[in-house]
């Protein structure tokens, strides 16, 4: 028997995910790990301990199914994007904790770059936006901070890398350092037309380019690891949401996945050409294969079922995620309680980092099941917004369907709710492991045990689509009040 090891280094845990050469998935393994928040809107990650859980889950699938390193065939990599690492090259300590994609220290600095007029030349080369969401302005800020750290730099000591090209470099023994096209895309330091970091962009941050991992396709060689006592090799890297784009077999232009994590993330396959936003979406790369880039469109929304957390750890009003849902189905339909949940500022089409939550429609019978109702919405509400946002810039009239995944997207009742809010249908398929699939997929197509494109868009098998039901005239007067309420948000 031959297996494929998927690594999936999220926001919250380090994942494992073993899978055959059927591709069927046969073991998991997962470690949460320690979140800090140092200060308010600040969130940071400890990458010794993200090294030590990733470690520990693989070790863990490993043992669990008595195999050896010679039956793995090669190793996928996925992760949170954009979190931050720089680390000493000599001695691969890390200078400081690893700043996550959602920490907004970097805001002031974003905003000086506008104000000094450079926003347009990062968009026309990195199709991002300047929000300290992206990892650029997150290096220059523990260059600037950290004491030495800017000599160190210069002098070539010091490395930077995503979590993906941090992991690489401890797997290999510091052999390699390279990233994929697709977390290199994230750093707002990458010229994604060109497919190279970008001098201008770098010279504007303050970042020596020596600091800057190689980048390669997305399925490549990246090196051996002798960690698990023999060598297997890393054939197969993406960031954690172009990874469920592929997983989701999303590889036709017109093509939409949207996962439903901590986060939402939809992406929309635009094919060879990258397509300008003309709605504050971002441009990236689905995935480079062979040299060659496919883009997407890409719509950020910092809170999804980080909402769901809320209503369980911060409010305490239910004690499962699953709750949510059914309090939710029993909530006063006379009510239009509407959460905008921008507890970490609004991310697309708004890009609003200093914008904050808040709750309208209240009334003295406004409970825990209409609380866990307006969460749930504000789900679908934001898809709805990233949805207008894309029809406008990839044409109205196009055949669109969104594929769901992730947590969220177990739960009928909020699928149901997303396709009445986006008035269009919404497909769910059979394996929703899909961030760990396309890993596994890139690494196993790699080494040629696992089928071509074609074969394996053929094996995505649907579970439940979901059609809207909702009356047009309430769904249009549904979103109206949603707007609005983000509008009101926004200026407190
Ligand atoms: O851009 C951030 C995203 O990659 C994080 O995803 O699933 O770790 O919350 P997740």
């Amino acid at each position: 028997m031959t297996f494929i090891l998927a690594i999936d280094q999220g926001t919250t845990s380090s994942r494992a995910i073993l899978f055959d050469g059927e591709m069927r998935r046969v073991a998991t393994a997962q470690r949460e790990f320690t979140q800090h928040f140092p200060e308010a809107g600040w969130v940071e990650h400890d990458a010794e301990e993200i090294w030590q859980t990733t470690v520990a889950v693989c070790r863990e699938v490993i043992a669990g199914q008595g195999i050896g390193p010679e039956q793995i065939t090669g190793i996928g990599i996925t992760n949170q994007r954009e979190t931050t690492v720089v680390w000493d090259k000599a001695s691969g300590a890390p200078v400081h904790r690893a700043i996550v994609w959602q920490d907004r220290r970097t805001a002031a600095i974003c905003e000086r770059l506008r104000h000094a007029g450079c926003e347009d030349d990062f968009t026309a080369q990195t199709g991002l936006l300047l929000d300290p969401y992206f990892s650029g302005t997150k290096v220059k800020w523990i260059l600037d901070t950290v004491p030495g750290a800017r000599d160190r730099a210069a002098a070539g000591e010091l490395l930077f890398g995503t979590v993906d090209s941090f992991l690489i470099w401890r797997l290999t023994g510091g052999r390699v350092h390279a990233t994929d096209a697709t977390n290199a895309a994230r750093t707002l330091m990458f010229d994604i037309h060109q497919g190279e970091w970008s001098k201008d962009i770098c010279e504007l941050l303050d970042v020596p380019m020596s600091m800057l991992p190689e980048v390669r396709d997305c399925a490549a060689d990246f090196g051996t690891t002798e960690l698990f006592g023999g060598q297997v090799p890393i054939l197969g890297v993406a960031g954690d949401q172009q990874a469920a784009t592929i997983g989701q077999a999303c590889f036709q232009p017109g093509m939409m996945k949207s996962t439903y994590g901590t986060g939402c993330f939809a992406l929309l396959n635009t094919g060879i050409q990258p397509v300008a936003s003309q709605n504050r979406l971002l441009t990236t790369i689905a995935y480079q294969l062979d040299g060659q880039r496919t883009y997407a469109l890409e719509g950020s929304i910092f809170i999804a079922g980080a909402a769901v957390q809320w209503l369980r750890d911060g409010l305490g009003i239910i004690e499962n995620a699953a709750q949510s849902g059914e309090l939710a189905a029993h909530a006063d339909p006379s009510q239009n309680v509407i959460l905008v949940p921008a507890f970490t500022g609004l991310g697309g089409p708004y890009w609003k980092p200093d914008c904050r939550g808040a709750m309208f429609g209240l009334t003295r019978n406004s409970g825990p099941a209409e609380f866990c109702k307006a969460a749930l919405e504000s789900v679908a509400y934001q898809t709805r917004d990233l949805w207008e946002a894309m029809q406008g810039d990839w044409g109205a009239d196009a055949d669109v369907i969104l594929r769901v995944d992730g947590g969220m997207s177990a739960s009928d009742w909020a699928m149901q709710g997303l396709a009445d809010r986006l008035g269009a249908p919404v497909d769910r398929p059979v394996m929703q492991e899909t961030t760990a699939l396309g890993a596994a997929w890139l690494a196993g197509m790699r080494a040629g045990i696992y089928p071509d494109q074609e074969g394996f868009a053929a094996t995505w098998a649907l579970d439940a689509r979901f059609t809207p039901k909702m009356v047009e005239g309430d769904r249009e007067a549904a979103y109206r009040r949603w707007k609005a309420a983000v509008a009101a948000a926004m200026m407190v």
